[in-house]
């Protein structure tokens, strides 16, 4: 069976695994980080979106094959960590998730990591153009929320940026 490496949420990690398991399957039933949720498995409502060197992408559609072992995976599990300490709000997170909080964005909640980790990576390219996020950059996001909570989630975006 190959051996895959790759970073996980700061730590290297090895898993015997098929080139062709995608990786959502590998993060989920081999090492149990159950952040990036199942919801369509053909890339299409981003309920998986985590983040590869810094980008969002979903895991479910990549085979873990594909992964080098410098490639850095972040989930929502590992997102606090991206900040410094003094930059994490006071529940110890990450400022989007923060933000999240204190606007109580998620109804069922299943599509919410998702949600976090695309507006975290759309306020970090924002911020990489020296710019503020518009109506059009919150249009990007593509993830599908069954609740309807794009109201709320649009709002944490701007006020979360903001505190990164
Ligand atoms: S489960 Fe990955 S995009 Fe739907
Ligand atoms: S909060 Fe229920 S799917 Fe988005």
């Amino acid at each position: 069976m190959p051996r895959q490496t790759f970073i996980l949420n700061g730590k290297t990690v090895t898993v015997d695994v098929a080139d062709d398991v995608r990786l959502l399957w590998v993060l989920r039933d081999r090492l149990g980080v159950t952040g990036p949720k199942y919801g369509c498995g053909i890339n299409v409502c981003k309920a998986c979106t985590s983040h590869i060197n810094g980008k969002a992408f979903n895991p479910c559609a990549v085979p873990v094959g594909k992964l080098k072992p410098d490639d850095e995976i972040t989930t929502i599990e590992g997102l606090p960590k991206q900040v410094a300490k003094k930059k994490r709000g006071e529940h110890g997170l990450h400022p989007m998730q923060e933000a999240w909080l204190d606007r109580d964005v998620p109804q069922c909640g299943y599509c919410q990591p998702g949600q976090i980790m695309a507006a975290v990576a759309l306020a970090a390219k924002v911020r990489r153009e020296g710019r503020e996020i518009t109506e059009a950059d919150l249009d990007t996001i593509r993830n599908i929320c069954r609740c309807g909570t794009y109201t709320r989630i649009r709002e944490a975006i701007v006020d979360g940026a903001e505190r990164m």
